[in-house]
């Protein structure tokens, strides 16, 4: 099986890379590509994609591996 990396960008989305499927809730699937940036910051008008809106509505969260947010 191929590796899914998920990368957050400080203040913007998440950069997928490695060919995912993302799907609506019944199903059906968006296009495949090997690198998409999901939405992070609920502002897209283009969810479940990013389209650049976390900049001009001000986004800011820059979460780093150890820091915050772990659970089991
Ligand atoms: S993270 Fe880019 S529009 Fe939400």
């Amino acid at each position: 099986m191929a590796e899914i990396e998920i990368k957050i960008r400080d203040n913007g989305p998440y950069i997928v890379k490695g060919g995912v499927i993302v799907m609506d809730p019944d199903g059906n699937s968006y296009e495949v590509k090997d690198v998409i940036a999901l939405c992070r910051c609920g502002h897209s008008s283009t969810k479940p994609f990013c389209d650049g809106s976390h900049k001009t509505q001000g986004f800011q969260s820059a979460p780093r591996a150890g820091k915050e947010g772990l659970r089991d």
